[in-house]
């Protein structure tokens, strides 16, 4: 399909392809995976999550994610996923890291807990953020 006909739009950040419109997860809670079943099958190719369980429920896109590329009819190349790595003053106690480590080993263990999260391969997520 030509890219003026997909539902998704895209914009160039350096040398990355960015969709101009992502389906934000925050505050779904225990409907985040229903929900994002519905956004990918209304047409969102772009989520937005991150490692922070006071805001997101990752686990729950994550589920919603594989079960979408489990029924064949979309490929992980057609999603954007962007998730973020929360200092410890912006989390509750639902940590993904050791807030005792460094800074640098606790956005590695952010990093690894999203990739369980979202079963997704080390190569397959798109933006990692740092959100203050
Ligand atoms: N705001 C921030 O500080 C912030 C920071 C970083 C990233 N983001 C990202 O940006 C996204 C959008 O942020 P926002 O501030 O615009 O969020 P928002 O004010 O919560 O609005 C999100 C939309 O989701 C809908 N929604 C919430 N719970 C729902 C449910 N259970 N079922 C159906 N619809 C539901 C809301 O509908 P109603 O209005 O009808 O309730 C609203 O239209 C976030 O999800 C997050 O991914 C936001």
């Amino acid at each position: 399909m030509a890219e003026d006909r997909q539902p998704t739009r895209y914009t160039r950040v350096r040398d990355v392809r960015v969709p101009t419109f992502l389906y934000g997860t925050a505050w779904k809670e225990d409907e985040t995976a229903r929900l994002v079943r519905m956004a990918l099958a209304a047409g969102f190719r772009a989520i937005d999550t991150a490692n922070q369980r006071r805001h997101y429920n990752e686990a729950a896109v994550g589920e919603a994610l594989t079960d979408a590329l489990a029924s064949g009819h979309l490929h992980r190349e057609d999603v954007f996923l962007q998730t973020k790595f929360t200092y410890v003053d912006g989390q509750d106690h639902r940590l993904p890291y050791d807030p005792r480590a460094p800074l640098a080993a606790q956005v590695e263990q952010s990093c690894a807990s999203s990739l369980q999260h979202l079963s997704v391969g080390c190569q397959q997520l798109d933006p990692r953020l740092v959100t203050a």
